[in-house]
């Protein structure tokens, strides 16, 4: 066995440890749904999820179809459930997500077609989340079209009450009417050819849409408090608009990791929280009394290769971009822009070895990066580096790789690459 040049460590602790500490913070009777989407940040998703189920978490969001099926299917005994950001586009898709007891979006009068269409072929209700655009621009249905909307779904079964996914484990929710038919022993999530495989007629079998939640995102929420307050009031009157028109009562969410921070009065029934789950505070907002009490999952590591030390004058790596100021002691680490460490941090980046903070030198490479080790001369080939997480008393945060790089702390975890060794449980 030998060593990775480059590895991510996972504290699963800490992220039980953060789930528990946002689900104290936005209280009990609130639903948690964690964002697990794009491989949970980066973190893992299959044992970030099984990790948050330990946890008590029992909402999971992802992106897409293929993000579910994946996770459907590596945790078939446990009980969950799971909606996926992206609305589904083709009646395949709707069936597929039937199949595996996924709960899809509408966003728009077309989707809403599509899939109230699709339900009646199949001949049983589809658990779906009613999105309102309030100024993301992304996806969501207008307040000008809730009007249309209404219209178009006043079909005699639309106010069937929406029904409630029951739980099996960990969960919170009693179902008041079985999405599998009356009488039936609803089967866990976590077998999703039995929970919707056979696509059996049930009890709805004039084949409803069941609601399960109207949600808006917030698309200012770390930035500008006004903003975010009006589109909060815009999403409370498309529900009222939508309630007024026969719309069902259904839970209420807005605040993802920014809004839940800043804006207390949008955590609403439930939030949809990814970042601070992993223990990474919002650009801005780090200083949150609840950021204090979490702790970050990921720690990236790499080795030191080759140490080298070169004259006052000569330069360091492609395009020569750092020259030695004095004799410099040239450490260099096996990771590069092919594991997912920016180029754009070139020259600015703190990297901490053996306890203590040393900056970056040089051009990231695609394989290699260099860090100037000079003040610490004690520095050898095999030493770890540390390129985000602890080392002692020195620290590197992601929030800080974040501010540097002018981006979010979510880019930068999502881009960490498939070649970087991740621990195998
Ligand atoms: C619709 C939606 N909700 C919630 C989240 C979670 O955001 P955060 O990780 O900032 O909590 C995202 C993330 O991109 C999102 O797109």
């Amino acid at each position: 066995m030998h060593t990775p040049p480059n590895w991510l460590e996972l504290d699963w602790d800490a992220l039980r440890h953060n789930a528990r500490a946002v689900q104290d913070y936005i209280g009990a009777k609130r639903t948690l749904w964690a964002v697990v989407k794009a491989d949970a940040y980066g973190h893992g998703a299959v044992q970030a999820t099984d990790a948050l189920l330990q946890a008590g978490v029992a909402h999971f969001i992802v992106a897409s179809l293929d993000e579910a099926i994946t996770l459907r299917e590596a945790l078939p005994q446990r009980a969950f459930r799971l909606m996926t950001l992206y609305p589904p586009t083709s009646p395949d898709e709707w069936r597929t997500a039937a199949e595996y007891a996924v709960e899809g979006v509408i966003d728009s009068l077309e989707g809403y077609a599509r899939a109230y269409k699709t339900a009646q072929q199949l001949g049983r209700a589809l658990p779906v989340h009613l999105e309102l655009d309030t100024g993301m621009s992304r996806l969501g249905l207008t307040l000008e079209e809730i009007p249309r909307f209404l219209e178009q779904s006043r079909v005699p079964d639309f106010l069937t009450p929406s029904f409630r996914f029951p739980l099996q484990a960990g969960g919170t929710e009693a179902p008041s009417v079985s999405p599998h038919g009356v009488g039936r022993t609803a089967p866990a999530h976590g077998s999703p050819r039995e929970a919707g495989g056979t696509l059996r007629r049930g009890v709805n079998s004039n084949a409803p849409l069941a609601w399960q939640s109207v949600f808006t995102h917030f698309a200012c929420a770390d930035s500008d408090p006004e903003f975010t307050a009006e589109q909060l009031r815009m999403f409370l009157e498309g529900v009222r608009r939508l309630r007024a028109g026969g719309f069902p009562e259904t839970p209420l969410h807005a605040a993802a990791s920014a809004g839940l921070l800043t804006a207390p009065d949008s955590l609403l029934d439930a939030v949809r929280c990814g970042l601070l789950l992993y223990g990474i505070a919002p650009t801005g907002l780090e200083s949150h009394p609840l950021c204090a009490q979490l702790r970050p999952v990921l720690s990236w590591r790499a080795r030191v290769i080759s140490v080298r030390t070169i004259p006052k004058g000569q330069g360091v790596s492609y395009g020569a971009r750092f020259r030695a100021a004095r004799p410099t002691r040239v450490a260099t680490l096996s990771v590069g822009y092919a594991d997912g460490y920016p180029i754009g941090l070139t020259n600015r980046a703190p990297i901490a070895l053996r306890g203590k903070l040393v900056p970056q030198i040089g051009r990231v490479c695609m394989d290699m990066l260099m860090v100037d080790a000079t003040d610490l001369p004690e520095v050898q080939v095999g030493d770890v580096a540390t390129l985000i997480g602890q080392d002692g008393a020195a620290s590197v945060r992601v929030e800080t790789l974040a501010r540097l790089l002018e981006t979010t702390p979510h880019e930068l975890t999502t881009r960490i690459g498939r070649r970087v060794a991740r621990p195998q449980v």
